[in-house]
């Protein structure tokens, strides 16, 4: 069946990942600068210094190995930083958005790098070398049709906020915030509609540095960083929604559906209170509350927590218009701590499914788990969602001709939007757009491979530094455009 006539197809990218560009024209570095290149088997890891001048690397994932405090977060010599070419977006944008075009591309998801704006985050007026980059962005965007979706915060924190008073656990990182997101917001006016505030948040939770710009964290750490982004948002929200009140904002968490192990009501229950673990983004987002849960979860833990009234009040002001969400995989967990320790599992940790195939990534495929997840969004919040990411990383082969055959990613693909087509028209739920990650190749977050790819795009650089960056179409490059052109209806 068809899906709504406004539908917003397109794909999704983030700065960090694909403009390159790292220090032109003004630009600051931000934490993802000081990520190294990793692959699957070698951790990426983020440089600093520690007080003692010694230059080190962390992992970034799960806390890592914790720099000593008072560490300078950093791009130093011998290391080699994949988003500091990215794809060269920066340079080859006019040529990438005419292919985006070419697919029939309704809308297009890119993050704006701070640190283009407002180098370190704490300047007082921004760079206008930034804002024109952008500028000419969403200008080619328009001419083609093309709808911005704008992500403010996509894993791409001024480094000089994480090394001057750690990012986002410090509450002065808001009010730079607020600088940057009222300058944007006034700037694109009329250009950009469709907003997100930070990207899966809840990562923040998982790696603090990745999500927060945070360099040094404990439980109570990232307690506080979430709040303050939490607060962040809502003041996005606020400012937003008073430069155009045609603005249209949403969250965005990394999200999936979590199954039990067994039909035993402990692994039942255990799943029920795993989901929290990202409902919690979404009930503070949407309703503007703190789920009682969380308190009680916090008051167990030690953790202090305060609200005070006015910051009551701005959650409940500044909910979102939409949820949106990143899908890649569902996950199975288990009560039993035997069952969960010998897990070999997903990528994201917890049981393997043995019904579900993986990705070389170790990533388990699973189209039903995205209709699964719609339904419980949709019967929590009952807002527009919208799926901002979704996808598998693949290594492909540029053929002597220059064709790529990706049967995978389509096989991928088809499967999730034949879900989304029962969504819309057999659950009823208001879904508004589908952004496929990567929809031009691009550097991965979690090990800045670049031959971990998504597109639709074959970019031409290569792990070792080879490639001269030329674009090719894959297959799925012409299989997306028939099902844009056909509104979803012709899959084949
Ligand atoms: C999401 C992120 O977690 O997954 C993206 O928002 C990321 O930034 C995407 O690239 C895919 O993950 P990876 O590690 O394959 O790049």
């Amino acid at each position: 069946m068809a899906f709504p006539k406004n539908f917003l197809w397109g794909g999704a990218t983030a700065a960090n990942q694909f403009e390159g560009g790292w220090n032109a024209d003004g630009k600051g570095i931000s934490t993802a600068d000081c990520m190294t290149r990793g692959s699957r088997t070698t951790p990426r890891m983020t440089t600093y210094k520690t007080p003692d001048g010694e230059v080190k690397g962390a992992r970034f994932f799960f806390t890592g190995d914790a720099p000593a405090q008072g560490s300078q977060y950093g791009v130093f010599e011998g290391y080699d930083y994949p988003s500091h070419n990215g794809i060269d977006f920066y340079h080859r944008f006019r040529e990438d958005i005419a292919l985006f075009g070419e697919m029939g591309f309704k809308t297009f998801r890119m993050s704006i790098n701070w640190t283009r704006i407002f180098p370190t985050g704490m300047e007082l007026e921004p760079n206008e070398a930034g804002l024109k980059f952008y500028d000419e962005v969403f200008d080619e965007l328009h001419k083609y049709g093309i709808e911005p979706l704008v992500t403010l915060s996509h894993y791409e924190t001024p480094v000089a906020l994480c090394n001057t008073w750690n990012g986002w656990a410090d509450k002065r990182t808001i009010e730079c915030w607020e600088r940057y997101v009222t300058t944007v917001g006034n700037r694109y006016k009329g250009k950009v509609r469709y907003w997100l505030t930070f990207n899966e948040i809840n990562i923040a939770q998982m790696a603090p540095y990745m999500g927060g710009g945070v360099g040094y964290s404990t439980p109570q750490i990232v307690a506080d960083t979430c709040k303050h982004q939490f607060l962040g948002s809502a003041r996005a929200v606020q400012i937003l929604h008073s430069i155009d009140p045609n603005n249209m904002v949403g969250n965005m968490v990394a999200y999936g559906a979590t199954y039990p192990n067994t039909c035993h009501p402990d692994d039942v229950l255990k799943a029920k209170l795993v989901s929290r673990g990202s409902h919690f983004f979404f009930d503070v987002q949407a309703t503007g509350k703190y789920p009682n849960y969380k308190l009680k979860e916090y008051e167990r833990a030690g953790i202090e927590f305060h609200l005070t009234e006015e910051e009551q009040q701005l959650l409940l002001d500044g909910t979102v218009d939409f949820l949106s969400f990143s899908y890649y995989m569902s996950s199975v967990t288990s009560a039993d701590p035997k069952v969960i320790e010998d897990a070999k599992g997903n990528f994201m940790g917890g049981v393997k499914n043995p019904y579900l195939k993986a990705s070389d990534w170790g990533w388990q495929i699973d189209p039903v788990g995205l209709r699964y997840a719609c339904n419980e969004l949709w019967d929590r919040y009952h807002l527009p969602l919208m799926v901002v990411e979704n996808g598998m990383g693949a290594q492909d082969t540029l053929e002597a001709d220059g064709t790529i055959h990706d049967p995978y990613h389509i096989d991928y693909l088809r499967g999730h939007i034949q879900e989304m087509d029962k969504v819309i028209n057999e659950d009823g739920i208001e879904l508004i757009g589908y952004t496929p990650w990567g929809c031009i190749d691009l550097v991965s977050a979690s090990t800045g491979e670049m031959h971990k790819r998504y597109g639709f795009i074959y970019v031409d650089f290569q792990d070792d530094g080879t490639g001269n960056g030329d674009r090719y179409r894959k297959d799925s490059f012409y299989w997306y455009k028939k099902v844009i052109a056909s509104n979803g209806e012709d899959l084949d």
